[in-house]
């Protein structure tokens, strides 16, 4: 040593010692280990390697000051790490694993070196005059941050560590979470996630914090026996008694099924077209479950129907939907229209080509109770005859809110004043009940009235009625707003002028 020491420069004389300390727990630990797990040693010997390379350097370029300084921090924290990483697998692999009753969780290993690496990267960060406290309170904010965003991260590892020393479950175990949302057999159990293969073979990672806060089925707890399950349903001519023994019998020599618990049997509803029975059987092969239910369902498909006990199929009564012809619907509609024009005593004088003329251009239009079918001042010029249903006439007061003058019934009609004139609307109408409401536009009552202008005369009669009634709601209310309208005379030339009737 003292010759090695006198050929390589003094400053390296601590490299000189760490390397045969970390060399020898290296071998120690590489020779106590089990034969499977000596891989674990990789890491050791690499950072070894990593040293060594590294000090030679430091003999090489090591007086120039702008490397050195970063060599001794490689060179220190590398064989220090080798040295920790050696002690944690002959302390954790060797002497802990030869002791405890099953091997150490793959996270206690993973955060013992993770400690380990921590801890020499501080010391290491101090033997080249860094001290490690003042990078962290250097910046509050750097703190916040990294603070934040290791939220999850620390979480997901607490939670790790919780759920390795409640150990709800061990790596092979067969687990169903949420209920079985996720389902398979842990594979890994590390600082972030557990791993879980499922029967389809896919692995599912689920992220310990969620895994703490679930709830677990370990299928391999307190012992791989579990009981499954399959129901059928089977005719209600056949006595139960005759059915629990078929049932049972079917279960007996089923590849997967346990002899010990035995199979049994329980009447579990009566359902629709079939009682429902439930062949409860245990399996200690969580993983082949599906495959020993699908065996049992074939044997109990054997056994009933060797016995002549019907499994039924749901009992239904299908109806078969009559095709409608869209002609013979549009006529019967027709039809229907043309009832409620003729039901209105202002168009019941019209004759039957007519009133059938206005039947096939009107269309039918449905309102909701309170809604507003017209609106005082609008411009529209439709009527509307009521084929079903109630609507109220309101006439807006000045000082707001509206006064209802009439109330219209199936068989009546309104609208009629702006169809006939052009007049803006005069009142309001809604309807007050569900309306089926029949809408003749101006186009299709002009043609008409070329060919009836006796029904004007009519007409002008209705109109002149029902503004004089507006008129004394209007002088009731004292509504200096309305405006009183036009009288029959007049109405009936501004009908012809407004139809363009000679
Ligand atoms: P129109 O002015 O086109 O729009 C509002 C409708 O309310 C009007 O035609 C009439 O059909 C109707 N109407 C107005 N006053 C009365 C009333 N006194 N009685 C019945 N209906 C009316």
């Amino acid at each position: 040593m003292d010759a090695l020491l006198r050929f390589l420069p003094r400053e390296l004389a601590s490299e000189v010692v760490a390397i045969p300390i970390a060399l020898a727990l290296l071998v120690v630990a590489f020779s106590l280990l089990p034969t499977k797990a000596r891989r674990r040693a990789r890491q050791a010997a690499a950072l070894l390697g990593l040293g060594v390379v590294a000090t030679l350097l430091r003999a090489v370029v090591g007086r120039d000051p702008a490397l050195n300084r970063p060599l001794v921090f490689f060179t220190t924290f590398a064989l220090l790490a080798s040295i920790g990483r050696s002690l944690v697998l002959l302390v954790l692999d060797v002497v802990v694993d030869r002791h405890a009753a099953r091997p150490t969780p793959k996270i206690f290993r993973d955060l013992s070196t993770a400690i380990v690496y921590m801890l020499v990267g501080l010391v290491t960060l101090r033997s080249v005059g860094v001290e490690p406290g003042s990078i962290l309170t250097t910046s509050a904010l750097l703190t916040a941050v990294v603070g934040l965003s290791l939220q999850d991260t620390l979480g997901n590892l607490v939670s790790g560590l919780a759920l390795q020393m409640q150990r709800p479950f061990d790596v092979g175990d067969w687990i169903e979470v949420d209920g079985g949302k996720h389902a398979g057999r842990v594979t890994e159990v590390n600082w972030r996630a557990t791993s879980v293969m499922t029967i389809d073979d896919v692995e599912v990672i689920l992220p310990n914090a969620s895994l703490a806060r679930a709830a677990i089925h370990n299928y391999s707890r307190p012992s791989t026996i579990s009981r499954r399950n399959v129901v059928v349903g089977v005719s209600y001519a056949a006595p139960p008694d005759r059915v629990h023994r078929a049932l049972l019998d079917a279960a007996r020599d089923v590849v997967g099924v346990l002899a010990t618990p035995g199979p049994s049997v329980r009447t579990l509803s009566f359902g629709d077209s079939a009682i429902h029975y439930q062949l409860l059987y245990h399996t200690n092969d969580h993983g082949h479950g599906l495959d020993v239910d699908g065996r049992v369902r074939d044997r109990v498909y054997y056994a009933l129907a060797r016995d002549r006990l019907e499994i039924p199929f749901p009992i239904r009564t299908i109806v078969q939907p009559q095709g409608v012809d869209p002609a013979a619907r549009r006529a019967a509609e027709i039809a229907r229209h043309e009832a409620a024009i003729a039901g209105v005593s202002l168009l019941a004088a019209l004759p039957p080509d007519s009133r059938r003329a206005l039947a096939e251009r009107s269309e039918l239009r449905m309102y909701g109770p309170g809604e507003a079918i017209l609106r005082k001042g609008d411009r529209s010029t439709e009527m509307f005859v009521i084929e079903e249903g109630e609507v109220s006439v309101e006439v807006p007061l000045g000082t707001g809110g509206s006064a209802d003058v009439a109330t219209l019934k199936q068989g009546d009609c309104f609208g009629e004043m702006a169809l006939l004139t052009g007049d803006p609307r005069s009142a309001a109408v809604r309807a007050t009940t569900l309306c089926h409401l029949l809408a003749i536009g101006h186009v299709a009552f002009q043609s008409v009235l070329c060919a009836h202008p006796e029904v004007v005369d009519e007409l002008g009669r209705l109109l002149d009625e029902r503004q004089a009634h507006l008129d004394a709601a209007a002088e009731a209310h004292n509504n200096t707003e309305f405006d009183a309208g036009p009288r029959s005379i007049r109405l009936i030339g501004r009908i012809r002028a407004f139809f363009k009737l000679g």
